[in-house]
Formats: structure tokens, sequence, C-alpha cells
């Protein structure tokens, strides 16, 4: 047992209220087997915080699983805000409608299913918010596309961009550190985003997040 993870339970219990609908999402996707890989309550609660900071009205996630982060990332919408959550998995994406049902979501939140890289050229744009949260070898491909979809003043926030330190072994086979790497690179090439990374400890081990604001 890590003193950070007792510490992220100190602060989750603290400051992050107990919740039916986020309770029950995390049981039934436990139920269903899905990974327990959801973000923390404590990020999850930042996300929201971020949505409401922005004032969102469109949010755009890609990687649904259970639907507990687009459970917070809704909730953090504007009156008459919407949020479109792209995931891969048919299975996933049922679990996370319900779980979204339960949370008096349904209409607020549409859950489209199909591999992102499909899924993402039929959207349309501007979001004010996209959280990256799927398959960490298209990182890059996921940012560009949510750049694509963004207006000046849109943040983005992408998840694991640390993995356990593994991020700056330049020489990893892990495609997904490579996929974070080359999402490092890219940011920090591309003139219309400023951007910087937060390393986490928690619950959910060693990792971190990015958050980009898009400047024009
Ligand atoms: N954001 C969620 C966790 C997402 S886990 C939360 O915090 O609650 C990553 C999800 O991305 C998984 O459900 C996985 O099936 C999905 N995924 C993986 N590859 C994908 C792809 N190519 N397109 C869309 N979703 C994908
Ligand atoms: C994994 C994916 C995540 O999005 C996450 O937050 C933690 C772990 C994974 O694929 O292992
Ligand atoms: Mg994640």
């Amino acid at each position: 047992m890590k003193l950070w993870d007792n510490v992220d339970r100190y602060i989750a219990d603290t400051l992050v209220q107990p919740d039916a609908a986020l309770a029950a999402a995390l049981e039934a996707s436990d139920a269903a087997r899905l990974p327990a890989i959801s973000v923390s309550p404590a990020h999850g609660k930042l996300l929201w915080l971020l949505a409401r900071t922005i004032g969102a009205k469109r949010i755009l996630e890609i990687g649904t699983l259970g639907g507990y982060s687009a459970i917070w990332l809704a909730r953090g919408l504007a009156p008459g805000g919407r949020l479109v959550t792209l995931e891969a998995l048919e299975k996933h994406a049922a679990v996370a409608r319900k779980n979204l049902g339960r949370a008096g979501l349904a209409e607020v939140v549409d859950v489209r299913v199909g591999a992102a890289l499909d899924t993402l050229p039929r959207l349309e744009g501007p979001f004010d918010l996209a959280f990256i949260d799927a398959d960490k070898q298209n990182n890059a491909e996921y940012f560009r596309w949510a750049l694509k979809l963004s207006r000046p003043g849109s943040l983005i926030v992408v998840d694991n961009v640390v993995r356990d330190g593994a991020v700056i072994d330049a020489r990893s086979r892990d495609a997904a550190v490579q996929g974070v790497r080359r999402l490092y690179e890219l940011i920090a090439t591309e003139p219309r985003v400023a951007a910087t990374a937060v390393q986490t400890v928690g619950v959910k081990g060693y990792d971190g997040f990015a958050i980009a604001l898009v400047l024009a």
C-alpha cells in the first residue's frame, strides 16, 4: 500500500462527494468485466471542473469504456450542452449507455461505436473540450482531430501521458509509449497550442495528463 494511494483516497473522501450514479457505473463496469481503468474520482472531478470553468457546451471524448469519465464530463456541461463519446467496442458502449441512463444523462450524451479514426471524420466541430483516453498508439492522430474540431480557447486533455515514467524511454518497444511520445512531439511543434503535462500519483499508480489550450 503506497502512501499516495491513501492520500488519493483521503482527497476523494474529503473533496469528492459520494455519488450513487458514479458508484453504480463502476459496479456495473466491474460486473461486466470491463478493465478497471476509468479515471480516478479526483481526476474525474478535475474533468468536471475544467468543463465548468470554460463553460463547455460541446465536449468530445475519445475512449468511453463504461462511461465513468463521460458522467463527470457531461455533468460539467453548461445547460443545453452535449457530449459525444467515441468507443470502439459495442460491449463497452452498451455498459456506458446504461450507466449514463442511470445518471440521467441519456439525452445529453451520444455514444458512438466504432474505431475513433473512422468515427472522427463524421463529426462536426467545434468542441470546447476534448478528452483523449483511448488506445495510446493513436494519441497523435486523435490530438490532430481534436485540434481540427476545436476553436481558439478550446481545451484538449490527454490521459496517461507518463505511464510509470516509461515516457522518457526513447527506445521503448511499447507501442503505447511510442504513441505518447509522438503526442508530445506533435504538441511541441504545433504552434496553434500551448500545453503542459502534470505528473500524478494515486490509486491509478504513477501517470499523468496533458492539457493543451488551443490558441488559434
Ligand atoms: N475514459 C474512460 C476510460 C477509457 S479506457 C474513463 O475514464 O472512464 C479506453 C477505452 O478506449 C476502452 O473502452 C477501449 O475499448 C477504447 N478504445 C480502444 N481503442 C479504440 C479506438 N481505436 N477507437 C475508440 N475507442 C477505442
Ligand atoms: C490503461 C488505459 C488507460 O486509459 C488508463 O487510464 C490506464 C491504463 C491501459 O490500457 O492499461
Ligand atoms: Mg486513461
